[in-house]
């Protein structure tokens, strides 16, 4: 059996029977036969549904279709396409000379991916979008031997690779592709596994990684930072907080605190980095040994920041208590992950205080964070045991370093009392495993989009009731209620907002909902790669309901340094209903550095 007709077979061997119609690839016949069948079946669905009672609106995943190559990093560029990123193997979408790709434009009108051609491979690399709204992909990986006369890819370790701004809602067109310029556009160090953060001038921070492959822990650690456009005429920042959290640290999580300073996790290292003054300060460790970083990798979040104070609160959960310097042949993907979240507050305060314990329904391993625009987070993805990497450690699932997925997501509340801010009620769960090498994201549609998992060393498919997992092409989405509800809609949105600037738009308010509750947030949607979001963020703003209820007078943040300056979708909640995000350009849209702009706080 080839690989093609093996795929084929286990698309129809794992493909559920719908109520939603899956625009499967179609270009041979097996899956167009698929896709005819899932026509009809939808539609006696749909028949049967509209004879039935209307059910209430509830959460439910939705499967999309297949996004051709595994969709290992994911950001959304516009309000109709994400970007994902793979590593250059043996994916199944062709670049038009015939090379096998390892990017793509997921199209969420039409639930289709179109190859994008790189040069240099983007394995595990990361990314984050400039102030001028072109997304900077950094770092990369040396492509495997094997694949490279099907791929043609280049060491991408010192790889900076730009896209867009793509204004053309297909993705076809002027900034539409990626441009990677070998002579000109390079990191200073090899970097592999590194975490990238636009911070509040618009430009990148990238921090940490490795500089060669390693198969678990960082045996040849790169500790230093470096930025994009590059600072101190290109020479890295030594940091003592990389070589203080050892070989636990790669993709350090890091956010842009709302002064312009940098919070970082590692291991179990914490630190506030002053990026102009470049100085580190210590924060307390995570307590109880919970580890984060890869290949321990649990997530945190920076909570949303509300008006008048902005203050920062860090949310870290998941990953492992193990030692970080286990024997690799001691570990098993049956060891459990821990269930513990840590909180802190980044005020003076607040660090005297220290790190506040809570605990998830279960442990996990590898799971993400996003932020909905009401304020909750949902946490997702990963599994009960085991740690990241791929046939990697003493005992494996297949070749999975990790085990037992968990298909139920929880909601965190983080205004809710301690004790009772996380909740599965009402949640779906999906039988698609979302392991290594997975995504998720917020999309502007309002709904979550999920891809990927793959630990294994390509594009494989795993037969049923073997160990392991096979390489995930099938795209999700995880639909809040209020996608099957009326939902507010905003016109007249400027393009652009400065900072410190009042501006109004036109809403369109349905019947039934309540304006007693009215949210308006101001999100940047983040990067999503190895159980981490990088530069996601959500700024509540400031408003006034026009008393007629058609318009909402917004005030933007006070500085770009609460929201560092770029691209940014503004949401409306209105009682248990949230609009689609409009699409807004934050600041001048300069290209980086920007100097600063609007107030201090
Ligand atoms: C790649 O192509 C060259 C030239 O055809 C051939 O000699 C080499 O064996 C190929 N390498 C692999 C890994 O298939
Ligand atoms: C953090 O990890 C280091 C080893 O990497 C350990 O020495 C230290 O005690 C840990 N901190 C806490 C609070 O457990
Ligand atoms: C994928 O990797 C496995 C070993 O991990 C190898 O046996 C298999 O041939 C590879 N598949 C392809 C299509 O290269
Ligand atoms: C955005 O800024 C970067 C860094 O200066 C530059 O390389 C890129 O070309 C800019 N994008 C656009 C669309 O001008």
């Amino acid at each position: 059996m080839n690989l093609r007709t093996l795929f084929f077979s286990y698309v129809a061997a794992t493909t559920s029977v719908p109520c939603v119609i899956s625009s499967q690839v179609c270009c041979c016949p097996a899956p167009c036969k698929m896709k005819l069948l899932a026509s009809f079946l939808s539609l006696a669905c749909l028949l049967f549904r509209s004879a039935a009672a209307a059910p209430a609106p509830a959460w439910q995943f939705v499967e999309k279709g297949l996004s051709g190559i595994v969709g290992l990093e994911a950001i959304v560029v516009s309000p109709t396409l994400v970007v994902m990123f793979d590593r250059a193997a043996n994916d199944f979408l062709h670049t038009p000379d015939g090379k096998v790709a390892w990017g793509s434009l997921w199209n969420l009108e039409t639930n289709e991916a179109t190859p994008l051609k790189l040069i240099t491979d983007s394995f595990c690399a990361s990314g984050s979008i400039l102030s001028n709204g072109t997304l900077v992909s950094v770092g990369g990986n040396i492509p495997n031997v094997q694949y490279v006369n099907q791929t043609g890819a280049l060491d991408g370790r010192m790889g900076l690779r730009l896209f867009g701004p793509c204004l053309d809602p297909n993705g076809v067109g002027e900034g539409c592709t990626v441009f990677e310029d070998l002579d000109t556009l390079q990191l200073a160090e090899t970097r592999w596994y590194t975490s990238t953060l636009r911070i509040f001038d618009g430009s990148l921070m990238v921090v940490g990684g490795t500089h060669e492959s390693t198969p678990f822990y960082n045996t040849d650690p790169v500790n230093s930072f470096e930025f994009f456009p590059k600072k101190d005429g290109g020479v890295p920042r030594p940091s003592d907080f990389l070589v203080r959290s050892g070989q636990v640290n790669l993709f350090p999580r890091m956010f842009a605190l709302p002064d312009g300073t940098v919070f970082m996790l590692a291991n179990n290292q914490t630190i506030i980095y002053d990026v102009e003054t470049n100085t580190e300060t210590p924060l307390p460790d995570l307590p109880n040994g919970q580890r984060v970083s890869n290949p321990f990798d649990g997530t945190a979040t920076l909570l949303p920041l509300s008006p008048p104070l902005y203050e920062a609160e860090i949310l870290v959960c998941g990953g492992s208590t193990k030692s970080d310097t286990t024997p690799v042949e001691e570990l098993s993907a049956q060891d459990p992950a821990t269930d513990q979240c840590a909180r802190i507050t980044l005020t003076p305060a607040g660090i005297a205080k220290g790190w506040v314990v809570e605990h998830m329904p279960q442990g996990r391993m590898m799971p993400e964070m996003i932020h909905l625009p009401n304020g909750q987070i949902v946490i997702i993805n990963g599994g009960l045991t085991g740690y990241a990497a791929a046939g990697s450690i003493g005992v494996t699932f297949g070749n999975s370093n990790a085990a037992n997925p968990i298909g139920t997501p929880v909601l965190y509340t983080p205004s809710a009392a301690i004790g009772s801010r996380f909740s599965q009620e009402g949640l779906p769960t999906t039988d698609i495993a979302r392991m290594y090498h997975s995504t998720v994201t917020l999309t502007p549609q309002g709904n979550l989009l999920l891809a990927g998992s793959n630990p294994n060393g390509n594009t494989t498919f795993i037969p049923p009731g073997q160990p392991g997992f096979s390489s995930e092409l099938r795209v999700q989405t995880l639909d809040p209620p209020f996608m099957q509800m009326a939902r507010p809609t905003l016109t007249n949105v400027p393009s652009k907002i400065a900072f410190n600037e009042k501006f109004t738009i036109d809403i369109d308010i349905p019947a039934g909902l309540s304006t007693s509750s009215i949210q308006v947030a101001l999100m940047d949607l983040g990067f999503s790669t190895h159980a981490f979001h990088s530069s996601s963020r959500l700024v509540f703003m400031d408003f006034v309901l026009s008393s007629d209820k058609r318009s909402l007078t917004i005030t933007s943040p006070p500085n770009n340094r609460v929201y560092p300056p770029g691209p940014a979708y503004i949401f409306v909640t209105v009682g248990d209903s949230t609009s689609v995000g409009a699409h807004v350009m934050v600041g001048s849209g300069a290209n980086p550095p920007v100097p600063d702009q609007g107030v201090p706080l």
